[in-house]
């Protein structure tokens, strides 16, 4: 088996390994500089690892897929979404990606992680402790889906009619519009120091720096943000903002935190 994920701040990275090492499969992130149409032919069961966001499969994602499209035919899949709260069929919404492609679902789970958008009211970022609560009950349910991978029990949450209505209805169909404008929407303040750290992290190669005529330098970007949060939550002066612009008090540093 192959694990896959995209994690922006940790979380989906978290369910990967874990999992991975449950099963004893491969585990890579897609931001890796790899071989991986190799990878996926000499596998016959994947593990994908995403953040939901507004129940669309993030960007980068979405993208990889079109890449790789002739080399997930006839896999067995095992979807794992990660979410803070709710995405109706977070998991489902994967497979409309595998157009004209053979595969079978074999598991598919919503897996409640901490909130990474750390800005966003009503949501605050939780505390240590409470995180400890949540990859508890994330590694509770990795167990489950293992040991039902292994009797070759099937389950697929997400998949039914009404998931995919409510997760149509209630976020996918407002998303999609405000990805489009989110991809050119990182703001960032007067309190950067031009470290470049978000220029070195951002998984779309979307930030750079600039010098201006002043011999100052400054973040720019380049209109291919995938929303994924790390550069907000990871900027050591908290300068950063993307879609949400409300003043980052509290950053998200994942699962190491
Ligand atoms: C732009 C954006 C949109 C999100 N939308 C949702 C959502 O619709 N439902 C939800 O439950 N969580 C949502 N979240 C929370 C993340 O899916 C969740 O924290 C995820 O575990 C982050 O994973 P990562 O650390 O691997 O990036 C969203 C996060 C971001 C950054």
């Amino acid at each position: 088996m192959l694990t896959l994920y995209f994690s922006g701040t940790g979380n989906s990275r978290y369910v990967a390994e874990r999992f991975s090492s449950l099963m004893q499969a491969d585990c890579h992130s897609i931001e890796g500089d790899l071989d991986f149409d190799k990878l996926l032919e000499g596998n016959d069961t994947l593990c994908f690892c995403y953040p939901i966001y507004g129940s669309c499969v993030p960007r980068i994602l979405r993208e990889f897929v079109s890449a790789h499209q002739s080399s997930l035919q006839d896999k067995k899949l095992v979807l794992f979404c990660t979410q803070l709260l709710f995405s109706g069929d977070g998991a489902r919404v994967f497979t409309d990606l595998l157009v004209g492609i053979r595969y079978q679902v074999i598991q598919a789970e919503h897996i409640r992680m901490p909130n990474n958008l750390c800005n966003a009211f009503p949501f605050p970022v939780k505390d240590a402790d409470q995180c400890k609560k949540v990859f508890d009950a994330a590694d509770r349910m990795l167990l489950s889906a293992a040991a039902r991978i292994r009797a070759g029990t099937i389950r697929k949450r997400g998949f039914n009619p009404f998931s995919k209505v409510l997760g149509f209805l209630t976020q996918r169909f407002f998303f999609q519009k405000i990805e489009t404008i989110a991809k050119s929407t990182v703001r960032v303040s007067a309190n950067c120091n031009a470290c470049g750290a978000c220029v070195r992290r951002c998984p779309m190669g979307n930030l750079r720096l600039a010098t201006d005529q002043h011999g100052q330098r400054h973040v720019v970007q380049n209109g291919n943000c995938t929303i994924c949060y790390r550069c907000v939550n990871i900027c050591p002066s908290q300068a950063i903002t993307v879609m949400l612009h409300k003043k980052v008090t509290h950053q998200y540093h994942g699962p190491v935190q």
